[in-house]
């Protein structure tokens, strides 16, 4: 397999719902280009709708009129389908306003843990009704809140961000920490929209009464949607890939570098700041690949590449081992269990750690068929496996990559040149 040309990935899916959330809370209209157009995104819009919001259909380029934090009641349930970011991120702004609303999601979503945000947003005052296994349907009967200190037991940028919203909303102060730091992209949308904020290593500062300005934002290339490619091109035989205007957030690109790590040719070039973060171009080469250790501090800039991290392993020279990373078992599926028993599906030795899980590299042919569980991270991470020589992979669901990359296949096939 060769794989060349050059590709700019569809935008990134964190800035995405937040531009929209931004947008319909601001006081005046902001212009939103280049928005990531998948299902995740569309729940977040479609939540939003049902808030009074009107946001246009997702197009290339699109005005959202700020409604200035007053949304209304809303007369349906909030339907977050698989989108965890939409469900949490959103759960913040319900707590601070004065209507009740019940989350609702499907089957993978119902399961993922809400105590995680729920707990923190009854500190600050609001009513928050979970099933029994703590997950969804939740309801949640928002107010008036008081300011907050929380410590967060895990990093996560959806708890981090509920806590921000909720404190945005009502005009109070809010003081977050978390064990280490996750993605920061709340706290730069908030900055360059004036509110008040100070990054203090782990822990964020919002403070009382901060404003919210309308801002244009410019949604550049999503780190993680880039990363199947940069692991494609470093599995080819030979060629080049160059992937362009791609966020390069150092809270996000912990992937690119352990990739250079286990022997990939990764260049960065063209490294400017638009709307607030760093873009770069990527370029990616074949290498010569060896196995990693991926340990605690390493895993929060790189926790949604840890499934293709673990394909790239079973094709590197030596045992790969990945620890700290127990997080993954709350994503979309429990991602050690099912990516350890797709590679052992397809012929490869690994297994389950309790927070993480262990790889052993070989060239032996790879061959049998992928249960995604309808996560579109492992459709692409095995998507990529299956596209190099000596492999013959079939992944069950194919579609459900439109959760956050709806064009992944044909991006696929336009960049693999045979
Ligand atoms: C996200 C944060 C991460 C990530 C998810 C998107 C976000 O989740 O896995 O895909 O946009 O804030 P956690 O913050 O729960 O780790």
């Amino acid at each position: 397999m060769i794989v060349r040309g050059a590709l700019r990935v569809p935008g990134d899916k964190s800035i995405s719902h937040r531009s929209l959330i931004f947008s319909a809370l601001a006081e005046g209209e902001s212009r939103i280009t280049g928005i990531l157009q998948s299902a995740d995104v569309h729940s977040t819009a479609g939540v939003l709708r049902a808030l009074g919001v009107s946001v246009p259909a997702l197009s290339e380029d699109f005005d959202v009129r700020g409604r200035g934090r007053v949304l209304s009641q809303p007369t349906v349930d909030l339907d977050c389908g698989n989108s965890g970011t939409t469900t949490r991120l959103m759960a913040g702004v319900i707590a601070a306003l004065p209507v009740t609303a019940t989350f609702i999601g499907d089957a993978s979503l119902s399961r993922r843990p809400m105590r995680r945000v729920a707990r923190p947003l009854e500190a600050m005052g609001a009513t928050v009704d979970l099933p029994p296994h703590g997950g969804l349907p939740m309801r949640i009967r928002g107010g008036a809140l008081h300011e907050l200190e929380w410590a967060s037991e895990v990093a996560s940028a959806q708890i981090k961000s509920a806590i921000l919203f909720a404190a945005l909303v009502s005009g109070v102060r809010a003081w977050v920490t978390e064990p280490s730091r996750s993605r920061d992209h709340t706290e730069r949308m908030l900055q360059a929209r004036g509110a008040s904020i100070t990054v203090s290593g782990t822990s964020v500062t919002l403070d009382a009464g901060s404003p919210l300005a309308p801002l244009d934002v410019n949604v550049p290339g999503d780190p993680s949607s880039a990363s199947f490619f940069a692991g494609l091109a470093a599995l080819a035989q030979g060629g080049d890939l160059r992937l362009e205007h791609v966020c390069v957030n150092e809270t996000r690109t912990g992937f690119f570098a352990v990739l250079g790590q286990m022997g990939a040719q990764v260049t960065e070039s063209n490294r400017r700041i638009e709307g607030g973060e760093w873009v770069a171009d990527i370029d990616v080469a074949p290498g010569e690949l060896r196995a990693v250790t991926v340990s605690e501090e390493q895993i929060p800039a790189m926790i949604d590449e840890l499934p293709l991290l673990a394909c790239l392993a079973s094709r590197a020279a030596g045992t790969t081992v990945i620890t700290g990373a127990g997080e993954l078992r709350v994503k979309e599926s429990d991602r050690i269990a099912a990516v350890v028993s797709n590679l052992r599906a397809i012929g490869v030795h690994a297994e389950e750690l309790p927070d993480g899980m262990r790889i052993e590299g070989a060239d032996a042919p790879l061959r049998g068929r992928v249960v995604t569980h309808g996560d579109h991270r492992l459709a692409m991470a095995f998507g990529v496996l299956g596209a190099t020589d000596n492999a013959e992979i079939e992944v069950d669901d194919r579609d459900c990559v439109g959760v956050s990359y709806p064009g992944f296949w044909t991006d696929l096939d336009a960049v693999v040149a045979g």
